[in-house]
């Protein structure tokens, strides 16, 4: 029985997200739960010919959406509109997160929480410190996902160079999920020697590249397309790891550094941060180490630099939405 739960599912990303689980054989539950309309994506998923059931949970029946989840994947909220950064979200969504989290730490405390949700440098230590005062947190257990910036990084290399395979070529990005704390690692792409000019443009695109995306869409959101293939595939990546107890798979993701103690010890005690995007393998707890960070080039060096002082802006900020409430 595995029961995986999308909560924000009928919107933007939340319904092809749905749909691209609906496609896997590893989920025999997929559960919709939404403020708005999810019973009426639920029936409409529900005739695709895959063994999974699928149900849809109104407003008042988080409780019951939750009861039991292996994987709860969370892009609910609100997303930006041009102008806005992520951080301008937090307003809203750090509330409709905290709210999740209480219900997933009554109604299924050991499940794998993926976390999309803007502003993800915050919202994932929101779920962190719920969690805590419930007795329930297991940092191999929660995550950030950061993937459409290592999905964005695969294309946007390719654009550059047509030879490299997009969909094989992983590229790790670390820090974070907003502006400069993306930090996209280009010197470990086997074969490149990009130009100071390229690396300047690529570095720039990856970290903009959801701008991109809210600007295009005038008003109407964000990217939910690409996030829905991303998402999927972190989530698939999960389940591969958790249920079907596949190894050796790796993502980048915004995790708490505790999931791997002694791995991190020394990045820990030299930056000061609790939360960092790094290439995690995955096993059937979730994390099952944090690689080491990547010998970085001087210019990725500067990135990270820049990245270290914002990212413990947003990760205090989003312990203390919790703590400082208690
Ligand atoms: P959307 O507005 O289209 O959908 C959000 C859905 O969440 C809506 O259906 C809404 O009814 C629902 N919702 C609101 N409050 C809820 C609650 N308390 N419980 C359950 N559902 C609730 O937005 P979207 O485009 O799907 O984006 C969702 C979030 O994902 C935004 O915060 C956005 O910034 C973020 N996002 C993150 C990434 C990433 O890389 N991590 C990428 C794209 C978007
Ligand atoms: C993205 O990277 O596309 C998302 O975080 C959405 C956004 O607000 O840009």
């Amino acid at each position: 029985m595995v029961k995986v739960v999308v909560c924000g599912a009928a919107g933007g990303i939340g319904q092809p997200l749905s749909l691209l689980l609906k496609q896997s054989e590893l989920i025999t539950h997929l559960a919709l739960y939404d403020v708005v309309n999810a019973p009426g994506v639920a029936a409409d998923l529900s005739h695709i010919n895959t063994r999974s059931t699928v149900t849809g949970h109104g407003k008042e029946a988080m409780n019951e959406a939750l009861q039991g989840a292996h994987t709860v994947v969370i892009p609910a909220g609100v997303p930006r509109k041009p102008g806005m950064t992520r951080d301008d979200l937090f307003k809203i969504n750090a509330g409709i997160i905290r709210d999740l989290s209480e219900g997933i730490a009554r109604n299924c405390p050991t499940a794998f929480i993926l976390v999309i949700s803007n502003p993800v440098n915050s919202t994932v230590p929101i779920v962190a410190e719920v969690l805590k005062q419930h007795g329930a947190f297991d940092p191999r257990r929660v995550f950030g996902i950061s993937t459409l910036d290592v999905v964005r990084s695969s294309r946007f290399v390719y654009e550059l160079d047509s030879s490299i395979d997009p969909k094989s070529t992983r590229v790790t990005v670390i820090g974070g999920h907003s502006g400069v704390t993306i930090v996209p690692v280009l010197s470990k792409i086997p074969g490149q020697k990009f130009t100071k000019d390229q690396l300047d443009l690529l570095t720039h695109r990856i970290q903009y590249g959801g701008d991109e995306v809210v600007k295009a869409k005038d008003g109407a959101g964000s990217a939910t397309l690409s996030m829905a293939y991303a998402g999927a595939r972190f989530t698939l990546a999960i389940l591969e790891a958790t249920v079907a107890g596949k190894t050796g798979l790796v993502e980048s993701t915004y995790v708490n550094l505790h999931a791997d103690e002694e791995g991190t010890a020394a990045f820990r005690a030299r930056t000061h941060l609790e939360y960092f995007a790094q290439d995690v393998e995955f096993g059937r707890e979730g994390v099952s180490k944090i690689l080491p960070l990547p010998e970085l080039s001087a210019y990725e060096q500067a990135l990270l630099d820049a990245a270290v002082p914002e990212l413990k802006v947003n990760i205090n900020k989003g312990t203390a939405f919790i703590t400082d409430a208690s």
